[in-house]
Formats: structure tokens, C-alpha cells, sequence
């Protein structure tokens, strides 16, 4: 079989690399296609060399824009990689603009496996909201991290044979790079110890393109840092650092602000802090996993297992809410549950699309599908029919 991934952030490099892993390991054909979304050094290359990944080996150097503009150029570059390649499935993972690469793909009739499917925020804000649903009402193949996301799925009608639970990648990942991430210096470097900092980090285009909401997180952040005399820590995404500026918004004393780090700096650094405040998706999963407690500057979140265990709360965007929210989490007990199984999400995901090789590699032409050929019949019973 032949599998083609498409990536084109930060989070989807590093969610990819168990997949890729798997596929390796089985000797599989594997295309990778990078849309170019994240180009910048230390959302791109920094990853790709962090995480051993492959070069990609088509690159369709899309960009910044707005979402029709980045929509619409991945629609079109994107076809002629598949013209080409003819893969027997694609893989779109997640919620970000390089996941509807999967609309080309299901148009021309080649399947699509969604990982993380099922996820819901039930905020039509949020571009990734409607990304999510309109990918997980095609796609054939539905992998659910968690019970809660299948349940999602069946809540919406979703046939139960599409829907696999396999658990959540970012768990494959953390446990493959465990001993790098513990041999980081990161926190050498930044002169700051286990314990001693808040990590954030900020980057939805609703909290942070508008003065409000970023004056809220910035105000929250001062208040912090004197109560707790803890530094807060905030590798910068380069989206919040220009609202700042636009806004002008004063950076307060003991906001630490830098530009973004890679993945085994930052995976060290949450796994340290004494709490991480992020209105990130995968902050909220990394912060459960290394039993860190996380507040969520959002109002909703599509990672209610969180929330359910008791690692991290969703507090808004009110000032003082994100302080008490971060007030309840620093004095909660450690002692949550991680709600997602066994790191081998990649392994469960590549067994089950193995097994269904044959109905991957149907017949391509629709006059040999066997459930065509032998299924038509005629009713003859219908005596008078009226205008329904
Ligand atoms: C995207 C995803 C979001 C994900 C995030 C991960 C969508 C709709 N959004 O948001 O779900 O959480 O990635 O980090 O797909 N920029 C750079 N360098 C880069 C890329 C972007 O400076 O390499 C700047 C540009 O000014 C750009 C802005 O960041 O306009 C936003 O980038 P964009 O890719 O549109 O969205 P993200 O906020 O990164
Ligand atoms: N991350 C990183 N460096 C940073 C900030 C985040 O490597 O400076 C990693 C982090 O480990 C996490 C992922 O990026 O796995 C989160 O991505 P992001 O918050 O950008 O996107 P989201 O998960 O919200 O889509």
C-alpha cells in the first residue's frame, strides 16, 4: 500500500513522526507532501531536525494568508501531487488548514484516514471547529484518541464502522524522545529551576488578534508573577508578538518573552514548570501527560479529557478568572489519571489500515464494485404513487 502524509505545521511534524516511524519499520511506501503553512526556521526545520524526520518530498510552499487564500492554493497544488502519486490513502491529521488537503484527495476518490478525529469545541470561532467537522463527516477512516471523541463522532451519526479508538500520537512521541527531552538544557540556559517559572504560550487568532482579550492575558500574567514571584516563561508565536506591538501593550516585569523554541526545549520546559497557562490544543495534552497542572485561556476546549481527569481547567479570558483558575491548579493535587492508554497510537492506527488493504485497494471504477454488481434489484409492487 502506498500512504502519502500531509503536514504543514509545527504540531503536525511532530505528531507525524510515530507514523512515520511505523511505516519505516514496515518498509511501506510513504509520501510526504509539506503545504509550507509554517515556514519560518523555528516552526519548520528546527522540528524536521529535532525529530529525525524525513525531507519532504514535494513542498507546495503555500505560506501565509488568509484561510481562502491558503485554501484555495492547497486545493490546486495539491491535486497534482496525487495526479501524480496515486497513494492508495492519505493521512490528515487533525484540525489546521494542511489537514483539508483531505478534500482533494476524497474528491478523487482516494481514501482518507483521519487521526485525532472526534475532537470538538463546539466554538464556531475557531477555524480548526470547522475544519474538524467537515473532515470527519468524509473521511473513511475516523481515528478517535479517546472514548469521549468516539462518542462525539456516533453523537453525529457517524457510522461506528468508520470510528477506531487508538489513543493520542503526542503520547508516542513524548515517550520516543523521552531521554532527549530529559538531557535538554534548556532550563541551564534560561538560569531557571523545576518548579520556579509558568510556561506560556498564546497564539489563537481570537484571543490574541484583538486588544481586549491580549490586554487580559497580558494584565493576568503581571498579576501572576507578583503573587507567586515565579517567572513566567513565553516563547512568543510570532501572530501575538505583533498584536503586542500593534496594541501597545507594555511587556510588565517578569514576563520572560522569546521567540518560539523546538520541541525537546519546550517539551523540557513544560515538563517542569509549576504550571502551564496556554491557549495551545497540544499544551493542554503535554501539561496531562507530564502530570503538570494547565490552565486554558479559551472558553471551550476540544480536549475535555483533560478537564474530566483534573489536569487543566478552561478559565476564559477574564483577568481575574485566569488567576483564580490558576490559583484552584497549582493547589490541586497531582494525581489525575492519563486518559490516553498505551504511546502506541501509531502502531494500533497503521494495524488496522494493514487489515483493511483490500477495501483500500478496491477497484478504482465504480462498475466493479462488488456491492454494485450484485445488490441491484427491481421492485414491482408499486401499484399507484403519489406526490410525497
Ligand atoms: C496554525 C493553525 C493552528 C495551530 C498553529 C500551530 C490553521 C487555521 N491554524 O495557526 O490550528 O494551532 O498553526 O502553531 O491552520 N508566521 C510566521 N512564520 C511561520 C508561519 C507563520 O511568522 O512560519 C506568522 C505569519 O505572520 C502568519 C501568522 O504567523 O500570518 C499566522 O500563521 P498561520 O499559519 O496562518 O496560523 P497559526 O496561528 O500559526
Ligand atoms: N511547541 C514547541 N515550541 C514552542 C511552543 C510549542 O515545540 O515554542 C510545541 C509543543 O511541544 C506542542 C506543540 O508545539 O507539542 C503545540 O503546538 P501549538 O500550540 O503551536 O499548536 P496547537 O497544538 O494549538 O495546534
Amino acid at each position: 500500500m502506498k500512504y502519502m502524509i500531509v503536514l504543514g505545521i509545527r504540531p503536525d511534524i511532530i505528531n507525524y513522526q510515530p507514523i512515520v516511524k511505523e511505516l519505516k519499520k514496515r518498509k511501506r511506501e510513504t509520501v510526504i507532501v509539506h503545504t509550507g503553512q509554517h515556514y519560518s526556521y523555528f516552526f519548520d526545520e528546527l522540528f524536521f531536525k529535532q525529530l529525525k524526520f524525513p525531507k519532504p518530498d514535494y513542498h507546495l510552499k503555500i505560506g501565509s494568508g488568509t484561510q481562502a487564500q491558503q485554501l484555495g492554493k492547497l486545493v490546486q497544488k495539491f491535486e497534482k501531487v496525487l495526479l501524480k502519486e496515486k497513494p492508495d490513502i492519505v493521512f490528515s491529521f487533525s484540525d489546521a488548514n494542511p489537514a483539508l488537503s483531505a478534500i482533494v484527495a476524497t474528491k478523487m476518490g482516494i481514501k482518507v484516514a483521519h487521526l485525532e478525529a472526534g475532537m470538538r469545541s463546539y466554538d464556531w470561532r475557531m477555524p480548526e471547529e470547522k475544519n474538524r467537522r467537515i473532515i470527519d463527516s468524509f473521511a473513511d477512516y475516523l481515528f478517535t484518541p479517546t472514548t469521549g471523541t468516539k462518542k462525539n463522532l456516533l453523537k453525529e451519526g457517524i457510522s461506528p464502522h468508520r470510528i477506531f479508538k487508538v489513543g493520542k500520537l503526542i503520547y508516542d512521541v513524548l515517550n520516543n524522545f523521552k531521554d532527549e527531552i530529559e538531557q535538554n538544557d534548556i532550563l541551564d540556559k534560561l538560569k531557571i529551576e523545576k518548579n520556579g517559572y509558568f510556561l506560556v504560550t498564546a497564539h489563537r487568532p481570537e484571543n490574541v488578534n484583538y486588544e481586549k482579550p491580549l490586554k487580559n492575558i497580558m494584565s493576568a500574567l503581571e498579576t501572576i508573577y507578583k503573587k507567586y514571584q515565579k517567572e513566567i516563561i513565553f516563547p512568543i508565536h510570532p501572530r501575538t508578538k505583533k498584536s503586542l506591538k500593534k496594541f501597545g501593550i507594555k511587556i510588565s516585569k517578569g514576563v520572560r518573552l522569546f521567540d518560539p523554541v523546538g520541541f525537546l526545549e519546550f517539551s523540557k520546559l513544560e515538563k517542569n514548570a509549576f504550571c502551564c497557562v496556554t491557549d495551545s490544543g497540544t499544551v493542554q495534552e503535554d501539561s496531562c501527560i507530564f502530570r503538570v497542572p494547565c490552565v486554558t485561556m479559551r472558553i471551550s476546549t476540544e480536549r475535555e479529557e483533560t478537564v474530566q481527569v483534573g489536569s487543566n481547567i478552561v478559565a476564559g479570558l477574564n483577568k481575574n478568572h485566569i488567576i483564580q483558575a490558576v490559583d484552584t491548579m497549582v493547589n490541586r493535587k497531582i494525581n489525575w489519571r492519563n486518559p490516553y492508554g498505551k504511546p502506541d497510537s501509531a502502531k494500533k492506527t497503521i494495524e488496522i489500515l494493514e487489515s483493511k488493504k483490500d477495501e483500500i485497494k478496491q477497484p478504482k471504477v465504480w462498475w466493479e464494485h462488488p456491492k454494485i454488481t450484485k445488490s441491484y434489484s427491481i421492485s414491482s409492487n408499486v401499484k399507484k404513487w403519489k406526490n410525497p
